[in-house]
C-alpha cells in the first residue's frame, strides 16, 4: 500500500500550494483536491480519476467572500440559500468568473460551488485557498466514504489522504443550479427538495423548484456510482423466485451466472441508510458474493430520493415493477 494517510495538515498543505493533488475529508464522501490556481494539479485530479474532461468540478470554499469572487453573479436568491444551507451538502451553479480555470468547469459557463461542513476541509481551505475537488474514486465508481476506501481505489498512487474519519452524511451533496425565480435540483443529496421548498417559503419572492435534466449536470450519467460487482434492484415479492431469476438475467447481462447474490439492507432511517450504503456496497463486492441486490420501497420522499437515485445509477440491472413497465 503506498499511500499514506496523515491527520495533520502540514504535509497536505505544503503538497497542495506545490500543485499535487490530496485526499481530503468531506462530511458528504472524501474528495481528490487540488488548489484551484494550479492547473498542473487540476491535470492530475483528471488523470488519476481516470475521470473525462467534459465532466466539471466543484470548487470548495470555506466562506461566503471566497464564493462571491469566483462567479460574475452571486445573486440575492443563492446568497439566501447559502446562509440557510452553508456550510453543508449543498453546491450551488453559478455563471462562472472569468478567472476560473476552464479545466475546472469543463469549458461550461457555471461554476459550481460548495462550503463543506467538515472541520478539516474548511482548515486547509483557509491554509490553501479554494479547492477544486471531485469524489476521491476511480470514475464511474462508488464513492469512498472512508480513508481505507480511497487507498482501495488508489493503491499504486503516491496519494496522501487526509484522515478526517467515516463521513456523516455518506452521500454527495446536493447540487442546484439557482436564477432569479428557478431553482433545479441537478443531483439530489442530504439537502433535499422539501427543505429547499421550506426555506424558499420564507423568501420575498415565488422560486419555482424543479428536477434538473441530466444534459444541465453533464457527470449524471446513468452508469455512475457502480460497484465491482453487480448490482441488481427488485421487488419485495420477488425475492423467493429472485435466486433463479438473477442467475438468468446476470449471465445475459454479463455472460457469467451469479450463484452467491447478497442482500443489501436499507436502514429505515435515510439518514444512517445513506451514511452506510457505499460503505455496504464495498463491503458486499469484497466479501467473495458476485452480486449486490436492494429490495425496492415505494418512499422517494426526503433523504430517499438521493439513496434511489445513486441506486438507480449503480444498478446493473433493475428488475423493479416500474422499470420493466417503461419503455427503454
Ligand atoms: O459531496 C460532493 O459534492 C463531493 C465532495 C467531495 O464535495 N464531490 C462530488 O464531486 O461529488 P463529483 O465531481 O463527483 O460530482 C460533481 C457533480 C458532477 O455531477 C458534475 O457534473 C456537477 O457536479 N457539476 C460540476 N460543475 C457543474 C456545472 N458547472 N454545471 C452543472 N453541473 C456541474
Ligand atoms: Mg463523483
Amino acid at each position: 500500500m503506498t499511500s499514506i494517510i496523515e491527520p495533520k495538515l502540514h504535509k497536505a498543505t505544503d503538497l497542495l500550494l506545490k500543485g499535487e493533488v490530496v485526499a481530503i475529508p468531506t462530511e458528504t464522501v472524501y474528495g481528490l483536491a487540488a488548489s484551484i490556481e494550479s492547473n498542473e494539479g487540476l491535470k492530475k485530479i483528471f488523470a488519476l480519476k481516470e475521470r473525462p474532461f467534459f465532466d466539471p468540478l466543484i470548487v470548495h470554499v470555506a466562506n461566503f467572500k471566497q464564493a462571491a469572487t469566483l462567479t460574475t453573479d452571486w445573486l440575492p436568491l443563492a446568497d439566501y440559500l447559502a446562509r440557510v444551507f452553508w456550510p453543508g451538502p449543498f453546491t450551488i451553479v453559478l455563471p462562472k468568473a472569468s478567472h476560473v480555470d476552464p479545466l475546472i468547469t469543463s469549458g461550461l459557463d457555471t461554476v459550481a460551488i460548495r462550503y463543506p461542513a467538515h472541520p478539516l476541509a474548511q482548515e486547509l481551505i483557509h491554509l490553501v485557498g479554494p479547492l477544486a475537488a471531485p469524489s476521491a474514486n476511480k470514475f464511474g465508481h462508488t464513492s469512498p466514504t472512508q480513508p481505507k476506501h480511497v487507498q482501495s481505489e488508489f493503491p499504486g498512487a503516491n496519494l496522501l489522504i487526509v484522515d478526517g474519519g467515516t463521513c456523516e452524511v455518506g452521500v454527495e451533496s446536493t447540487v442546484v443550479s439557482i436564477d432569479a425565480e428557478h431553482v433545479r435540483i441537478l443531483r439530489p443529496g442530504a439537502v433535499t427538495e422539501e427543505m429547499i421548498q421550506a426555506a424558499l417559503r420564507k423568501w420575498s419572492h415565488p422560486v419555482a423548484v424543479s428536477r434538473g435534466s441530466s444534459q444541465a449536470s453533464p457527470g449524471s450519467l446513468k452508469h455512475h456510482y457502480m460497484p465491482k460487482i453487480p448490482l441488481v434492484i427488485v421487488e419485495p415479492q420477488k425475492t423467493a423466485s429472485l435466486a433463479a431469476e438473477l442467475r438468468l438475467r446476470i449471465q445475459n447481462e454479463t455472460g457469467k451466472p451469479a450463484q452467491n447474490a447478497v442482500e443489501l439492507k436499507l436502514n429505515d432511517d435515510p439518514a444512517i441508510a445513506a451514511r452506510e450504503l457505499y460503505s455496504e456496497m464495498r463491503k458486499i463486492s469484497e466479501s467473495g458474493a458476485d452480486c449486490i441486490y436492494v429490495v425496492n420501497r415505494s418512499d422517494r420522499q426526503g433523504m430517499w430520493s438521493a439513496i434511489w437515485d445513486r441506486l438507480s445509477r449503480a444498478a446493473t440491472l433493475d428488475l423493479t415493477d416500474a422499470h420493466s413497465k417503461s419503455p427503454q
